[in-house]
């Protein structure tokens, strides 16, 4: 009988081709294996367990958080903090830098995560998913603060998405292409099933929240615009829409079939710069697009260049097929 690759085969695999690869980092992956694959379990049972629902707390970017918002935070600390890998965590779930507690050694990396993205779909049954990124902790011996994860996206050691949607999946990139795994819950192992994911570099899917139209800029306008035109307008093709209001099932559909997907810049709140996080939501996503062969942009900047600011800065993402990511870059540089 054929038995699949597991993630923790393919991540040895990928690590011992890594000179004085320690260990440390393959022992990290898994810990964050098993996180997701807790948060599956919680997400899947849903109302079974009463996990539905809102608490009357708020995160720090003024969200009223859910109950599983704030669970799968939880799991994520739980199953990384004791390990000895890890200098800090940052999370869309907490104000500050999470210190790994004095009873555990602390290692040489950072994590940063969204525990559960597009949580708002959760009580509604709709895929969500998990993002995180993995950095090294600069300065050693001392205490991280925010400043320590704050590095540009060029410089993740390793990033991924947990999609908890029809099955459960595992996307990762170590900074060698991108490949996908499925959760066989009989066994309780991720299996590799999407080897070496790449994103077409044309496409005529496009995911942007159109109810938002009216705070646009002009670039993004006139590229919706001339979408909607379809076989008529300046594109000579029509094009079909998608929106998730998942970041997760939205790159994942990318990742399978290609598409753009755009939260751009708006004038909704001139406070924001976006609406999506550079640290756990663009920055790791970026990096697995463009392992994927595809492009990662503001409309003005490539985003894995960005210098970030704060733990959790806001960003415009236009990101997916290169050559439409292309296109509303260069409509942004005409302005
Ligand atoms: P989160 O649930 O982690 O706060 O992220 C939600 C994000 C992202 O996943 C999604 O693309 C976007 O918000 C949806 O925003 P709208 O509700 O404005 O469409
Ligand atoms: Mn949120
Ligand atoms: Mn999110
Ligand atoms: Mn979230």
């Amino acid at each position: 009988m054929h038995i699949g690759t597991t993630i923790t085969q393919f991540i040895i695999e990928e690590q011992r081709q890594i000179k004085g690869a320690t260990g440390d980092f393959t022992s990290l992956l898994n810990d964050i294996v098993t996180a997701c694959k807790v948060i599956s379990n919680a997400v899947n049972k849903g109302a079974l367990i009463g996990v539905m629902g809102s608490l009357d707390s708020e995160n720090v970017q003024g969200e009223t958080q859910k109950k599983l918002d704030v669970i799968t935070n939880e799991i994520f600390i739980q199953s990384n903090e004791w390990a000895g890998h890890l200098a800090a965590m940052a999370s869309e779930e907490m104000d500050d830098v999470y210190q790994i507690p004095g009873r555990y050694p602390r290692g040489k990396y950072l994590l940063v995560f969204d525990p559960l993205d597009g949580s708002s779909n959760v009580d509604v049954n709709i895929s969500v998913g998990t993002i995180f990124s993995i950095l090294r902790c600069p300065g050693a011996g001392d205490a991280p603060t925010a400043e320590s994860f704050l590095q540009p996206g060029t410089q993740q050691v390793a990033a991924g998405y947990a999609l908890y949607g029809s099955s459960t999946m595992l996307v990762l990139t170590t900074g060698h292409g991108v490949n996908g795994f499925t959760l066989d819950r009989d066994i309780g192992e991720f299996i590799l099933t999407h080897p070496n994911m790449t994103i077409p570099a044309d496409t005529r899917e496009f995911a942007i929240n159109a109810s938002n139209q009216r705070f646009w800029e002009g670039p993004v306008k006139r590229y919706v615009q001339e979408c909607l035109e379809g076989k008529t307008g300046p594109r000579a093709r029509d094009f079909n829409m998608r929106w998730v209001a998942s970041m997760v099932a939205e790159v994942h559909r990318i990742l399978v079939r290609g598409g753009i997907f755009m939260y751009p810049k708006d004038t909704k709140d001139p406070a924001k710069a976006g609406k999506l996080r550079l640290l756990y939501e663009a920055n790791p996503m970026s990096f697995i697009v463009e392992q994927a062969g595809g492009a990662s942009s503001t409309g003005r900047q490539r985003i894995l260049d960005l210098q970030p600011e704060g733990l959790h800065q806001r960003v415009p993402v236009i990101l997916g097929s290169k050559n439409e990511v292309e296109k509303v870059v260069a409509y942004h540089n005409e302005t």
